[in-house]
């Protein structure tokens, strides 16, 4: 048989004919971070491009977010008071409900994915009620306030429940509360895989959710384990979840590849602050080309399995594909 071992160079025509992963727009999620007050927009310091901000600079960011063509976001609440149960977090004149009802209301046509968790709301940091004795999240007490919780977003007008927490039968939970409510069609995307991760630190920063004892990491998995990661996603799909979720993305692209091959369901990467952070820092030097690494970047998720991209670039990339 002929074989020829020169091969045929394609020009850019034909290179983008057959080319195999493409990043668009319309696979991101940009994350919001929300306080109250008027007229605030506070820098992160730690992640350069990213706010804490009031509700009224929320409604002027999502007038630029539609203008770069980006209709999805996520809202993190960071509340006035905090307590040890996050009462904030359970009540339709905190935080988040009044943003998201406020920004439905400018905005109808925004998409609003809210994070479903406890710690930005507890004094004590972490993700759930904490069990007095051994001081560790009390799984079962926190899943009945999930339920709660996901109900306060539901009615407020969110479009779509993303329980961050790592619970056991969360999904479960929040399925059944939403559909008892009369919510049978709002979807569930999961932190399905979520790894206890030291790329989380500068998000603790903007949401002031740093633990205050312990870590998190009886609830969150080991980044050394393979299986554990596949298994997590696979029971959450299991319980009902319409979209699985892998986090942090970058060190854990074997993970997104595999939970991908062994699901039907859309799946999510969060490429997290710290993530977010190492580039930004990276530019700022000049040691890198910021932009040409940004879209490598989004492109090796979409080439791992993801389809949506959670990313604090999401502005940049949408200025990136403008301009090609
Ligand atoms: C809340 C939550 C966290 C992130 C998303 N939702 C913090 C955490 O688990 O500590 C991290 C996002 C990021 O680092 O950008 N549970
Ligand atoms: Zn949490």
């Amino acid at each position: 048989m002929f074989q020829r071992f020169r091969r045929t160079r394609f020009n850019k025509h034909l290179r983008a004919l057959v080319r195999e992963t493409t990043v668009s727009v319309d696979d991101f999620i940009y994350p919001l971070f929300i306080r109250s007050g008027e007229g605030i927009k506070t820098e992160v310091s730690s992640m350069p491009g990213v706010y804490q901000m009031s509700i009224d600079e929320i409604l002027k960011e999502c007038v630029e977010l539609k203008q770069l063509g980006i209709y999805s976001i996520i809202l993190f609440g960071i509340p006035d008071v905090k307590d040890s149960i996050g009462s904030d977090s359970l009540c339709e004149h905190g935080i988040i409900a009044s943003s998201i009802r406020t920004i439905k209301k400018h905005h109808p046509d925004m998409f609003i994915v809210t994070d479903l968790c406890f710690c930005e709301y507890t004094d004590h940091g972490h993700c759930g009620i904490i069990d007095e004795k051994n001081e560790t999240v009390n799984n079962d007490a926190t899943l009945e306030i999930s339920g709660q919780q996901a109900v306060i977003h539901a009615k407020a007008g969110a479009d779509m429940i993303a329980p961050s927490g790592m619970m056991d039968g969360i999904i479960e939970t929040l399925r059944d509360a939403l559909d008892k409510a009369g919510f049978e069609n709002l979807p569930i995307m999961s932190y399905s895989t979520k790894f206890a991760s030291g790329y989380y630190g500068p998000f603790r920063d903007v949401a002031e959710s740093t633990p205050s004892f312990g870590d998190r990491a009886s609830y969150q998995m080991d980044p050394a384990n393979r299986r554990e990661a596949i298994n997590e996603s696979i029971s959450d799909e299991k319980q009902g979840a319409d979209i699985l979720m892998v986090k942090p993305a970058l060190a854990y692209l074997d993970i997104v590849r595999e939970i991908k091959d062994n699901t039907s369901l859309p799946m999510a990467v969060y490429n997290v602050s710290g993530e977010y952070a190492m580039l930004k820092i990276a530019q700022k030097h000049n040691l890198i080309d910021y932009e040409r690494v940004v879209m490598e970047t989004m492109i090796s998720f979409k080439r791992a399995g993801a389809d949506i991209i959670i990313s604090y670039h999401a502005k940049e990339v949408a200025l990136m594909l403008q301009k090609k």
